[in-house]
């Protein structure tokens, strides 16, 4: 088993699962140390009872994760394909998301590669399955952070600017802004302007309301009425990945809100708070389910599928079907949260 890309809560979980299903065939388990890396590197711990022991409630991946893409170091797949050989692996799950399962599903694609996919992120933003483990933890605690800051901004008569996780998808500001009430959300895939953020506020403090809730997804581009948009990065260095790092459009939104209305502004940047510490039961639950359908797959040989939840059922989908393209947050969802702004 490894784990790759951004940690989650609930990775965990899914160990223990996928262990605990597996001795029960009298299969071994074995970790891999930090993603794609411990396999091109062969660094390989086996998993007995006693390591997968007390996993439900921690957070963060006992076999630790990094960004790792064998596929741009050089020699990497084959150090990979070596790694499977030399430690006689029959089989691989691989925990992770568009980046992590990506190579799964090329490696299965073009190696034959015997490997199952788990879908982690709390960004969401898997296709293939309605919802990735971690994702419901991460609404929670934004949800929770949106809470607080109401209390706050209504004493001071504020507007609270609170930016959340997401890159590319805005699923974790729609779902905590619709749970928290917020005032105004800007995602990536609606991209309302700063203007029109602004006049939405205006018409709050006018209906006799002194105080705000904005969310904005990190990966929101700063939109004008001009037609200008700008994404806002900390750095301009990609990963092996292709991924810039966002951050800091909260605050520049911000600025951008206090200039044109006048509203004392603060601005919040969740972070990583989102995605470390305990997962939620309904995560738990979700990952636990995703680990006994993991190891299935494997007992049936059935490869380069990727366990998924459609509905209320756990299905599986072709890994190469689930990360051609992203799942992104849709209108009709959009508009849910659309109802409640100003
Ligand atoms: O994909 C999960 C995620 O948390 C994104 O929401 C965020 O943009 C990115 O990872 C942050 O990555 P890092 O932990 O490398 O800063």
């Amino acid at each position: 088993m490894l784990t790759g890309g951004g940690d989650c809560p609930g990775l965990n979980a899914v160990i223990r699962s996928v262990a605990r299903r597996s001795f029960q065939r009298g299969h071994e388990v074995v970790g891999v140390r930090d993603g794609w890396r411990g396999l091109v590197e062969d660094e390989l711990e086996p998993l007995g009872p006693r390591e997968i022991s007390g996993l439900l409630p921690r957070g963060g991946t006992i076999l630790g994760t990094t960004r790792t893409n064998p596929y741009k170091l050089e020699g990497g797949v084959e150090r990979v394909r070596e790694t499977f050989e030399r430690a006689v692996i029959d089989a691989l799950v691989a925990i992770g998301g568009e980046d992590t399962l990506g190579v799964a599903a090329r490696l299965h694609d073009e190696y034959a590669f015997p490997v199952v996919g788990v879908p982690k992120t709390i960004d969401n933003d898997l296709s293939g399955t309605d919802y990735t483990f971690g994702f419901d933890t991460a609404v929670f605690i934004a949800t929770e952070a949106i809470d607080r800051l109401h209390t706050t901004a209504e004493s001071h008569n504020r507007v609270m600017a609170v930016e959340v996780m997401g890159r590319h998808t805005g699923w974790i500001a729609v779902m905590s802004g619709i749970a928290g009430g917020a005032d105004v959300i800007l995602i990536p895939e609606q991209p309302i302007s700063v203007e029109e953020a602004c006049a939405e506020l205006q018409k709050r403090h006018e209906r006799g309301k002194d105080f705000s809730i904005v969310v904005v997804s990190e990966g929101y581009k700063l939109t004008y009425d001009s037609g200008e948009q700008r994404e806002v990065t900390q750095e301009a260095e990609l990963d092996q990945f292709g991924h810039v790092r966002l951050g800091g459009v909260g605050e520049q939104l911000a600025r951008g809100i206090e200039e044109r209305t006048g509203f004392e502004t603060r601005v919040t940047v969740l972070g990583h708070v989102q995605r470390g510490g305990s997962p939620t039961a309904r995560d738990r639950v979700l990952a636990t389910r995703y680990g006994l359908k993991a190891a299935d797959l494997v007992h049936e040989g059935r490869f380069g599928r990727m366990a998924a939840l459609h509905g209320d059922a756990i299905v599986d989908v072709s890994l190469a079907d689930a990360t051609t393209e992203l799942k992104t947050v849709p209108p009709d969802w959009y508009e849910v949260a659309r109802a409640f702004f100003g």
